[in-house]
């Protein structure tokens, strides 16, 4: 790290986490806590100036040529300041043509067109990839719901990665092989980390908390002439080599290509080989549907019964999300707030009612729900179930 971008990480561990909790903490006092107008003027603008001031040599610098790591440790600076500023309505995309960062836009399009990832934080900035020094992670703030949601944030992402990294392996080995069982239950057991992690999420965090103070620094913001969308936890390759591999979904269908598409820029860029990859690959359903003549076979049931148990996990998980994390942390609090602040809500920017109907559809996918509008694989898998032996 080069003495200019160590100053700027020091100031984003430090000094804006400061700034971000003490403005937290004016709205917060409010009755209508989601406004942000003439609070914290001063605070605000010392938020805005001191980033600018530390950004301006890192842009003279040119810092790209300091190795990956640090060039995607910079951009998440850059991106949480940006997303600060959005936060506190120093800037406001829909109001704007081009971003007044003018700077931290020049850096953060700089670096992200040079490593091949979208110029703006990304979830894994705040989870995956985010070094902790002494024991603290970089964060917005000191409030312990946003603590509590990265942290479980973390927990369920390398969890459902520990899943996808054991799906991936079973199709060099077939489903026949017998060491293809082990990786089966490594799968099950990182689905049911998650579970387990999205449950202890679902306990700790308060609700009115993240809705008014964590929530509103992942919304879209410009940067340079484009707004890129918020960033979210399933920004990952795993969550949808689960989907894929296990055959639950499908990279052809336009709704869901179109999800992978958009995405596919806010993923490490390790992420996005292993991505497109697998959208190559046949899945796993496929092959034991291809397979029915061998039900009589061991390896058939035994193997044939871990699968199941998988999908069968890996629908639950985008149950739990849906009903519970969805419904409690976004919903309900949206439906409680005036309507006139209704277009600041998601982070992605559709509108609440569109984004609840696609993440239903991902549910209903996941889970193999029974639906006439899209394609679920209800029917194959209840097809599989009949092809076990009783027990
Ligand atoms: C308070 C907790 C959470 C809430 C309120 C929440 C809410 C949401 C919302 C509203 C979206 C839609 C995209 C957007 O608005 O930008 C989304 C997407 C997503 N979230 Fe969460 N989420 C939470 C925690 C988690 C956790 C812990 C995971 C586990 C890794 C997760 C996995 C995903 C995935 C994979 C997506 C992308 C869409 C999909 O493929 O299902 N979420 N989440």
């Amino acid at each position: 790290m080069t003495v200019n971008s160590q100053a700027f990480d020091q100031w984003i561990r430090t000094r804006f986490c400061d700034l971000n909790t003490e403005l937290e903490h004016f709205y917060w006092q409010q009755n209508d806590k989601v406004n942000v107008d003439n609070i914290g003027g001063e605070l605000k603008q010392q938020l805005e100036s001191e980033g600018r001031f530390l950004i301006l040599p890192l842009l003279d610098e040119g810092n790209t040529d300091n190795g990956f790591d640090n060039a995607f440790d910079l951009l998440g600076n850059v991106g949480l300041y940006m997303a600060a500023c959005r936060r506190h309505e120093i800037t406001e995309p829909s109001t704007e043509q081009s971003s007044p960062l003018i700077e931290a836009s020049a850096l953060a399009m700089h670096i992200g067109a040079s490593i091949g990832v979208t110029p703006r934080f990304a979830t894994a900035h705040l989870t995956t990839h985010n070094k902790a020094l002494n024991g603290s992670y970089k964060r917005f703030t000191h409030l312990d719901a946003e603590k509590v949601f990265i942290d479980y944030n973390t927990k369920a992402i390398l969890a459902y990665k520990r899943t996808a990294d054991a799906l991936i392996k079973i199709q060099p080995l077939g489903i026949s092989h017998p060491i293809t069982a082990d990786l089966l239950h490594v799968a099950k057991q990182g689905l049911k980390d998650v579970i387990e992690s999205n449950k202890s999420l679902f306990q700790k965090l308060d609700t009115d908390r993240f809705f008014n103070c964590v929530r509103p620094y992942y919304k879209p913001y410009r940067v340079g002439k484009e707004v890129y969308r918020g960033a979210n936890a399933g920004d990952f390759a795993g969550i949808n080599v689960i989907d894929l591999q296990l055959g639950l979904c499908f990279a052809n269908e336009p709704s869901y290509s179109q999800m992978l598409v958009d995405k596919f820029l806010y993923m490490m860029p390790e992420d996005q080989l292993i991505l497109r990859d697998c959208m190559r690959r046949t899945s796993i359903m496929d092959d034991f549907l291809d397979a029915h003549n061998c039900h009589q076979q061991q390896w058939y049931q035994q193997n044939l019964r871990l699968f199941l148990e998988v999908c069968q996990l890996h629908g639950k998980t985008a149950i739990l999300h849906h009903n519970q994390l969805v419904e409690r942390y976004i919903t309900k609090p949206s439906a409680a707030i005036a309507q006139q602040h209704m277009q600041k809500i998601t982070a992605s920017g559709p509108p609440l009612h569109e984004l609840l109907d696609t993440l239903e559809k991902l549910r209903d996918r996941r889970a193999a729900h029974q639906r006439d509008d899209i394609r679920t694989r209800y029917a194959d898998i209840e097809a599989l179930k009949s092809s076990l032996a009783e027990e």
